[in-house]
Parts: C-alpha cells; structure tokens; sequence
C-alpha cells in the first residue's frame, strides 16, 4: 500500500501554524560505525523464547513476530521519524502545542519477502506516512548468493529519503538490498534495519561497507550453519511464519 503524503487529511482538528517556526533542529553528525542496538525489554526477550521455541505453531509465530517487530520499530523510529511542530485547539477550546510526524517525509518501508511481511504489517499500523516497496531474494543453497525476484524499488532515490527494511533473519546478507538503496540515489546513513534476529557474518559485512547504518534487533546470535540457517536462531522465518511444510 502506498500512502501519498499529499492526499493525506491533516489533523481531524482545526491545526494552525505556530506563529513563529520552530528552530531549526541541529542536524546529527554522520555516524562513522554502523550500530546495532538491542534493546533490554522483558517482552521483547518474551517473543523472542516463543519465535525460538520449535513448539510455536505457525499463528502464534506470526503474532510474536509482529509484537516484538511493532516493539523494535517503535526504538527504530526515536531518533529517525521527522517531525514537525504544530498547534492543535482542544475540546476545552485551548490551545496546545503539538509534534506530529511529517506528512511530506513518508518512511520507505521495504519489507523482504516472505517472513518481512510480518513485520511490515507493524510498520503500517504504527507509520502515520509510509510507503511500501516489496523486494524478494532467492538464496542459491550451494553457494548462499542471493538474487532478486521481485524488486519494487523506485527506479531513483533522493539523499534524503528515509528508509526502513524489516526482515527478521540477519544471516549472511542482507547486503544486497542496501546497495540497490544506495545505487539508485539513497543513502545508507538513512535506512535503519529491524530484524529478529541477527548473526555475526551479516553484520560484519554491513559494517564493513556501510558504517552509517543502524540495525534494530532482539538478538545478536552466535553462528550461521553452511546451510546458511542462523543457530541458535529460530529456523526458517518464512516458513515458519506462514506453515509452509
Ligand atoms: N533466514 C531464515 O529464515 N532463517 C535463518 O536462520 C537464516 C536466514
């Protein structure tokens, strides 16, 4: 689904201007290493034991999936969502002082098929202004190369665009679509990654070619086996997620 900032209704409530703009805010420095934050949540640890558990069956997966993914773009969105300063009048005819989110700067939300579906149904529930662009990669079994099937991607990106990419398995890549985002104009220090579970391999690449990245997960795993299968890990996210056999 695509939601066009323009088309969308502003506030339901009469929304006027502050009368003086806010300053502006000063802008972030550059990262120079790529971060992975894990945040130490109970519930997060929750949904996770129960994605872990061989015993979880395929609707319970997908739930715990989708609360602890809404818990992780929550953190993802602190210091990422633009923002903009506006006043709003109550019921009690007052007026407040408000932040919205910016109806003119939509995340790009690229969820990896299939198991990042999960995760992007969160994103729309708790984006006010997204986009969607599906992207699915094909892994070789023999040499863990992963090629594109389908890729939604806008042929060209601006410097500025936000993106957020939801895949739940972090393995040995996750690679390839960042460097689509890059070559077709975006930048890497404005993407921010969640994902369930992540492994070294993964993050060793990313942080090797992208340092400005910033990676949102439940976990940092131990190893990938040669089938490519994070341990101890949770198996095969899509397949789990949606019964497949
Ligand atoms: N993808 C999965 O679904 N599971 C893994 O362990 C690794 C990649």
């Amino acid at each position: 689904s695509c939601v066009a900032p323009a088309r969308v209704p502003r506030l339901a409530v009469p929304v006027r201007a502050s009368a003086e703009p806010a300053a502006p805010k000063p802008k972030p420095k550059a990262p120079q290493q790529m971060l992975v934050y894990s945040p130490p949540h109970p519930l997060i640890k929750h949904w996770l034991a129960i994605l872990r558990s061989n015993f979880t069956p395929p609707p319970m997966f997908r739930s715990a999936c989708a609360e602890l993914g809404r818990l992780l773009i929550y953190e993802a969105m602190r210091e990422f969502q633009p923002t903009m300063e506006q006043q709003v009048e109550t019921p009690l005819g007052a007026i407040a002082d408000a932040t919205i989110c910016d109806p003119d700067q939509p995340i790009k939300v690229i969820p990896i098929l299939r198991a990042g579906l999960v995760l992007l149904e969160q994103a729309q529930q708790v984006l006010p202004f997204h986009q969607t662009y599906h992207v699915g990669y094909v892994r070789d079994p023999a040499t863990l190369q992963a090629t594109a099937y389908l890729n939604k991607l806008p042929a060209k990106l601006a410097p500025t665009d936000l993106f957020l990419i939801t895949d739940p398995m972090l393995a040995t890549g996750g690679t390839i679509v960042i460097e689509d985002i890059v070559a077709r104009g975006g930048r890497a220090e404005n993407i921010r990654v969640v994902a369930v579970v992540v492994a070294p391999p993964a993050l060793k690449k990313l942080a090797d070619k992208f340092p400005g990245l910033k990676i949102y997960t439940a976990m940092i795993d131990e190893q990938v086996d040669e089938r490519g299968y994070i341990v101890p890990g949770l198996g095969d996210a899509g397949d789990r997620a949606y019964g497949t056999p």
